[in-house]
């Protein structure tokens, strides 16, 4: 899910318009004067239901929550951006973290290609014959790239300086350190390397482990920009296929997600020594809704454990992202993970590696994370005593709330009342207490859920985004692009990209034209979404049939948006007549006469095309 979706998913038109004007709710929508313009009676309407506002008078303008903020402050849809987020708590990607450091990957390639070769070297004896007895095969090793740093402390440093990477460069990417006595060290010394890639596959940095016993186990690149431990996911360049297919699973340790690849169980990867992060639930559930954890066993393990499952639950309950099935159609998560739970004393790696049936099946028979939580909200809890049994209920009843009604939840229920020895009524009857269910329904939740666009669940929309390619593409299309308007499209990254190309002018080709929106593009989220748009292939056309092609997007596009305009017409007359005697009945006529002029516009245009 996009920023901006999450932003949006965040906000309710009703509360964001109504602090900045007054309300009058008028059937299932509200109107007030419009703030755009001087009225004496109200034409502007907000549709709670679609999660939109309009003008249908002077301004004869609507759209989203986030539209308005810009309207109504007079923000640039970047400055918008970032108040909003701040309110609603979703955090922004940092500046500067994309275009991606490509000076820092450089230097961690020629790193890893060192280490790899130190490995295979005589001084790599030592450190090959404890990959042996932990049962790393070479194929593994090889395909993660597993490497040895040299215990000397400078001999990297030297191969990549004479590379030619600067010492400055070299800290910065974090390979070499700078030392109390001032002078530049390796890092890394004596240890197992293994390459940390993003899910691109752009080595970000590397985890080191011990293999002398000294502290830390694993020594890890520092966190910086590129090196964002919540944001990485060990493996997960290598696992994301599989992960569509069949779930994610998620282990605690790199060892553990190399066994388990090398052991032919390519849908695992690995936390970075952190419980999940909201970013990194967010990438799993791009690919998939199904997620399944492994659990240590021990007490810090499973507190983390479940910080991790507030992570996931808290990310369905305020996110209506779905992920794409295997077909692109979107699919529903299921909102509870699943829970290996690991014999006592062993972790993935060794299970593996002695029985790969074992660990396929324990991974078969993951129970479902509510277990997991009512059981340990029991077992640390006050289960004796009548108002410790309804804390307990309390604690664990957003996450049953969050299963929805159905077979989950009912055996959920079950199972608390079977664990707290209470009738299965007193459970239900404390879960629908006012006081625990609003610990639940604090989550902004869509109002049932009505979409504008049938792409409004995925988080683009291909039919805008096909308009932009062909416009940034290919230039000469700007004379034919007269129809398109700003409003028609419903995706502020897409909207905003128009307007600036629209802004950039006619006369120039095609890298003028994007020089200048690159420029004008301090925003992150655009700037990636530019970059994706530009990169994109398109089919190879002829200049006629590009022609029509934007044609017909561009009469898609309107159309939609005259529909989403007669649905928004519809909606305020049926909930407040017109009165005929005052000036908002000439609203309506003006209304219906740009769609009749629109309709005729269109369709002169697509005489043009076919004739
Ligand atoms: P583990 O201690 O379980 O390590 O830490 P492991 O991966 O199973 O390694 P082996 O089997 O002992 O060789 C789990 C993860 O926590 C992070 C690493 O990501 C590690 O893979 N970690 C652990 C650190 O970052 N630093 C540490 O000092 C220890
Ligand atoms: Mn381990």
């Amino acid at each position: 899910m996009t920023v901006v979706d999450d932003v949006k998913s965040r906000l309710d038109i009703v509360e964001v318009v109504s602090q900045r004007v007054p309300l009058q709710r008028s059937g299932r929508s509200f109107k007030a004067n419009c703030p755009f313009h001087q009225e004496k009676t109200p034409s502007f309407h907000v549709f709670p239901d679609r999660q939109s506002w309009r003008c249908f008078g002077a301004c004869a303008t609507g759209g989203d929550a986030l539209s308005f903020v810009m309207r109504a402050e007079n923000l640039e849809f970047g400055e918008a951006l970032r108040q909003l987020a701040q309110q609603t708590g979703v955090p922004l990607p940092q500046r500067g973290q994309r275009p991606k450091d490509e000076a820092v990957q450089k230097i961690n390639e020629d790193a890893c290609a060192f280490f790899q070769r130190t490995l295979a070297s005589t001084q790599g004896a030592n450190a090959r014959a404890y990959m042996e007895e932990r049962g790393l095969d070479k194929q593994a090793a090889e395909a993660f790239q597993i490497g040895l740093s040299p215990t000397d402390g400078d001999s990297l440093k030297n191969h990549l300086t004479r590379e030619g990477h600067s010492l400055e460069q070299l800290v910065s990417a974090g390979v070499v350190r700078i030392g109390d006595d001032g002078m530049h060290r390796d890092l890394f010394r004596g240890r197992l390397m293994f390459p940390i890639r993003d899910a691109q596959g752009a080595l970000v940095g590397f985890g080191a482990r011990t293999l002398d016993g000294s502290e830390p186990k694993y020594l890890n690149t520092p966190q910086g920009p590129s090196f964002d431990k919540s944001r990485l996911l060990y493996a997960m360049d290598r696992a994301r296929t599989d992960i569509r297919k069949d779930g994610a699973v998620i282990v605690e340790g790199y060892m553990d997600a190399i066994a388990a690849h090398q052991a032919g169980f390519k849908n695992v990867v690995a936390q970075m020594g952190t419980a999940l992060t909201e970013f990194q639930v967010d990438a799993l559930r791009r690919l998939t809704g199904k997620m399944t954890m492994a659990l240590d066993q021990d007490a810090a393990g499973q507190a983390a454990t479940l910080r991790s499952l507030d992570v996931i639950l808290e990310n369905y309950r305020t996110k209506l992202v779905k992920h794409q099935g295997p077909d692109g159609s979107p699919q529903a998560s299921d909102p509870d993970p699943r829970i290996i739970v690991m014999p006592p004393g062993q972790d993935p790696d060794e299970v593996i590696h002695k029985s790969p049936r074992e660990w396929a099946k324990l991974v078969e028979e993951a129970i479902p994370a509510i277990n997991f939580r009512i059981r340990s909200a029991r077992e640390n809890g006050e289960s004796a005593t009548p108002q410790g049994k309804a804390q307990i209920v309390a604690e664990v009843a957003p996450a049953i709330h969050a299963l929805g009604e159905g077979i989950q939840q009912a055996s959920a229920v079950e199972m608390l009342a079977q664990e707290l020895d209470v009738p299965i009524d007193t459970v239900k009857a404390t879960l629908s207490r006012p006081s625990v269910a609003r610990r639940t329904q604090r989550a902004p939740q869509r109002p049932n859920g009505q979409v504008a666009s049938p792409f409004a669940k995925l988080d683009h929309d291909p039919v805008e985004e096909y308009c932009l390619q062909l416009l940034l593409g290919f230039p000469e299309l700007r004379e034919h692009a007269d129809g398109l308007r700003s409003e028609f499209f419903k995706r502020h990254e897409n909207r905003e990209l128009f307007s600036q190309w629209l802004g950039a002018g006619p006369g120039l080709d095609k890298d003028e034209t994007l020089a200048i929106i690159v420029k004008d593009n301090s925003n992150e989220e655009l700037a990636g979404h530019l970059n994706a748009l530009v990169e994109k292939e398109l089919l190879p056309l002829t200049n006629n049939a590009r022609i029509a092609a934007l044609m017909e997007v561009a009469t898609r596009l309107e159309e939609r948006n005259l529909r989403e305009l007669k649905a928004e017409e519809g909606i305020r007359f049926t909930e407040s007549p017109p009165d005929l005697e005052d000036d908002e009945h000439d609203d309506i006529l003006q209304l219906n006469q740009r769609i009749k002029n629109n309709e005729d516009l269109r369709r002169g245009q697509v005489q043009e095309i076919t004739c």
